[in-house]
């Protein structure tokens, strides 16, 4: 009973927010191609995350565990149904494309671009300059910053010209920022300098002038001390010509937390500069067993994100961090947590699935983008 009432105040407040948008959105944005329908013809459920999505002209995505991908007939059947954008979880970070020096290996990662192309998808490239799952012979070379400098630019070079014509939106730089806003301390700042992020950008554009180029963070979704420091660096950027696209917030929350703090005027903030938004990693943990509170505030930080989102015409893309939480990352790191995602052990889906989809159904209001 309670549940019910609180989806009718969801439906209730959506259809208000949304229709007072709707005004000012527009009509002149030219759709993307639809999402709904894979190029076989082969039509996806109409009531799948991406078709209901694809109405509003949103994406929605997920990060793929390619080895699942490969061996799970059912991962890979609600991989191609429910999502219209994938982001590769592992493969095509430095560690896995390159783990020894000036010997590629894209295999992984072209599979997944052609499951993608084959299922009417777009791609998230994810990720070109990060801190972690960097190969051993980089972090252990005792190179000198000229020398990190060189092979930060060979990297970015020769993965975006790889996939060059096949990626939506590339992570560009990911996590160069602590909690309280203050730079983080990386083997790329040491070398380079904070102007190593403005490099990755340009290095990034010419490579594939045609790629949207995301900065991409944690604990960025609400306002407070980091996601101020990435607006400001946004706002760096775009007066110094730069060519940055768009600012990803991952959307890794837990129960235990809360909801951040006014989630849609801080993506709109963004948007204000000229910038795309996305929501590139959404999940929501919460201890386990999980108790009938934590999976309503599990429901509701799902759906309140994706309403954020549809609420911002600038916000393009929707991505869950995987899918199934059997393959979720969280129990590895958070003792005793877990259940982070919208599909159970058994690929079943959850009550966070339910309310993604319910929330969709709402949206017909919402802003084209
Ligand atoms: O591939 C090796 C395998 O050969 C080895 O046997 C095994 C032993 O532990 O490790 C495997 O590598 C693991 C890799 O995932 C692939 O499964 C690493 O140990 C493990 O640390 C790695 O975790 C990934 C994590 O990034 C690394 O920081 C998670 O899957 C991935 O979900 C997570 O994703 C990050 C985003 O990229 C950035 N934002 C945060 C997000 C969550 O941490």
């Amino acid at each position: 009973m309670k549940f019910r009432r609180s989806v009718v105040v969801l439906a209730v407040g959506l259809t208000a927010l949304l229709g007072a948008q709707t005004g000012a959105a527009g009509a002149t944005v030219p759709p993307l191609r639809d999402s709904a329908k894979p190029p076989g013809g082969t039509a996806v459920p109409p009531d799948s995350l991406r078709a209901l999505a694809s109405k509003v002209g949103l994406r929605i995505g997920t990060a793929v565990n390619t080895d699942a991908l490969a061996t799970n007939a059912k991962y890979r059947q609600i991989t191609a149904d429910q999502f219209s954008t994938v982001t590769p979880e592992n493969v095509m970070k430095w560690q896995v494309v390159e783990p020894t020096k000036g010997a590629y290996d894209w295999s992984a990662a072209d599979q997944l671009v052609k499951f993608a192309k084959a299922n009417g998808q777009l791609v998230r490239g994810h990720t070109l300059v990060w801190q972690n799952q960097l190969p051993t012979w980089l972090t252990a070379g005792n190179y000198t910053s000229t020398q990190l400098r060189h092979l930060l630019r060979k990297h970015i070079t020769d993965e975006v010209t790889h996939f060059r014509g096949h990626i939506w939106q590339w992570d560009v730089v990911n996590e160069a920022f602590n909690d309280d806003g203050t730079m983080r301390d990386t083997i790329w700042l040491r070398a380079m300098g904070p102007s190593y992020i403005a490099d990755a950008f340009r290095w990034a554009h010419q490579a594939d002038p045609r790629a949207l180029l995301f900065y991409n963070d944690y604990n960025i979704e609400g306002m407070g001390a980091k996601s101020d420091a990435v607006y400001l660096l946004a706002k760096q950027l775009r007066a110094q010509g730069v060519p940055i696209n768009g600012i990803g917030a991952q959307g890794h929350l837990d129960t235990k937390y809360g909801f951040p703090n006014q989630m849609r005027q801080n993506l709109q903030r963004f948007a204000d500069l000229g910038l795309k938004v996305a929501l590139t990693e959404v999940d929501v943990r919460t201890t386990v067993p999980v108790t009938t509170p934590e999976q309503l505030a599990q429901n509701a930080d799902y759906s309140q994100m994706l309403e954020a989102c549809l609420l911002v015409r600038a916000c393009i893309s929707y991505t869950v961090w995987g899918f199934g939480d059997a393959f979720s990352w969280v129990p590895g790191v958070f003792a005793g947590e877990g259940s982070a995602d919208i599909y159970d052990e058994n690929l079943q889906p959850k009550a966070s699935y339910f309310a993604l989809q319910q929330t969709l159904m709402l949206a017909s209001g919402a802003p084209h983008r």
